[in-house]
């Protein structure tokens, strides 16, 4: 298959680009906008690769993604260009109502223009596939109820409201243009590439230099969390097997309160990067703010909440499972030590997004191939 991947720069993107070219004989077309957000260096490992290539391309432009099309000619689009972090969408929406309603309105409009001109067999075989989040459906209160795919939507965030408006284009173009779409719902992700503004990386890296672990409110909304390349893997399955017009839920059976994935990460420091004998430079700022510096929980400091704030996600990934035969490879244990170590493997990814200077690498790099 020719596959042609939005927002492929980004922290699941890379990891499904990574995915094709590694694990499949599929090729792969990167079309990103390259946000803040997006970053090449993520796909360092894959892009000499002969299946690989990259266009910068804002997918509200649909000059440009017509002419990607046309020049690609994609069997298939896996559709995961957002803006995705919700605190930035409570400061400012504007973006998240262009990127994940107007650029999945303007993508669907480039797929259908292209599809409507295949001959039959290209467009039975041909396929849409919108990656979406559990928060489409709002939050749970009960300790038990699970997040199924009839779960009806209730988005409580601008940027959950955007991709839930998001979900619904999709599946207006599949009822009314026969467009051959899939729809997923994944919970949170979590993983390596993972930029540091949301909590798992953002923890990690502001306890290695002893700065404060901010937790909102009590810390404890409860996420479901999923290993990145599990959620890779599982993309990949739903393109190539799932049925035509339905929407599968992913999910990790990992339900966690927020202070306890907090406290995880903690306990995984201490033992891998311990502050008395490694750390010694967090251990001395620890020590100027009046703190012992004895343990990174030492660290843990509960904010203002975040406004409108979710307190439970939990996805039913049964229909995934028993249709599909996936299920996750990590548990939540293996994944977490997997992440935080690679967090300190990798210091120079780290340094480099920290400082912004990842952009300024993309901005020389991105020319190669765009057109
Ligand atoms: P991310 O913010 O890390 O990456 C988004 C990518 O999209 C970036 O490379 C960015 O440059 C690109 N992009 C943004 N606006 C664009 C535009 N107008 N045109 C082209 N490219 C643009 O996001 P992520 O965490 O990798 O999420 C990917 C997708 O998966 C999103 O659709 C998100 O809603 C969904 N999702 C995320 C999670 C999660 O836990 N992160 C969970 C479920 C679903
Ligand atoms: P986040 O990683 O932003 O993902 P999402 O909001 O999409 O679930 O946040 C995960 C949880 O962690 C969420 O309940 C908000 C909380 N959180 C904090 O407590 N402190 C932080 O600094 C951040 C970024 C998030």
């Amino acid at each position: 298959m020719r596959i042609l991947v939005t927002g492929g720069a980004g922290f699941i993107g890379s990891a499904v680009v990574r995915h094709i070219v590694n694990h499949t004989e599929h090729s792969v077309c990167n079309v990103d906008k390259l946000t803040y957000a997006g970053n090449l260096e993520s796909l360092a490992s894959v892009s000499d690769n002969e299946r690989y290539c990259f266009h910068r391309v804002d997918i509200c432009d649909r000059a440009a993604l017509d002419a990607v099309f046309l020049e690609f000619r994609p069997d298939a689009i896996m559709h995961l260009a957002a803006e995705s972090h919700v605190d930035r969408s409570i400061e400012g929406p504007a973006a998240f109502i262009e990127t994940n309603i107007v650029g999945t309105y303007t993508l669907l409009e480039v797929a259908r223009g292209y599809w409507s001109q295949l001959n039959d067999s290209a467009k039975d075989a041909f396929r849409f596939h919108h990656v979406s989040t559990d928060e489409v459906y709002g939050d749970l209160h009960g300790i038990t109820d699970l997040f199924t795919e009839t779960t009806p939507y209730a988005p409580s965030s601008p940027y959950s409201a955007s991709k839930a408006s998001s979900d619904h284009l999709v599946r207006a173009w599949a009822r009314t243009y026969g467009l051959p779409t899939l729809i997923t719902n994944c919970s949170n992700n979590y993983g390596p590439y993972h930029f540091p503004e949301k909590l798992i990386p953002l923890i990690i890296l502001n306890a290695l230099r002893g700065k404060a672990l901010p937790v909102y409110g009590k810390g404890d909304q409860v996420r479901d969390w999923l290993y990145v390349e599990d959620h890779a893997r599982a993309l990949c399955n739903v393109l190539v097997s799932g049925k035509v017009g339905e929407t599968y839920n992913i999910g990790g059976h990992n339900e966690k309160k927020n202070i306890d994935v907090v406290k995880k990460l903690c306990s995984i420091l201490d033992e891998l990067r311990p502050l008395d004998t490694v750390n010694l430079d967090a251990r001395a700022v620890m020590r100027e703010s009046g703190l012992d510096g004895k343990n990174y929980r030492e660290l843990i400091s509960h904010v203002k909440d975040r406004p409108g704030h979710d307190q439970r996600y939990a996805i039913d990934a049964t229909k995934i499972e028993r249709e599909l035969g996936w299920t996750p490879d990590e548990t939540f244990e293996s994944g977490i030590r997997k992440t935080v170590q690679w967090y300190l493997d990798n210091p120079s990814w780290v340094a480099r997004v920290e400082s912004g200077e990842y952009q300024s690498w993309l901005n020389k790099q991105y020319g190669k191939g765009t057109l």
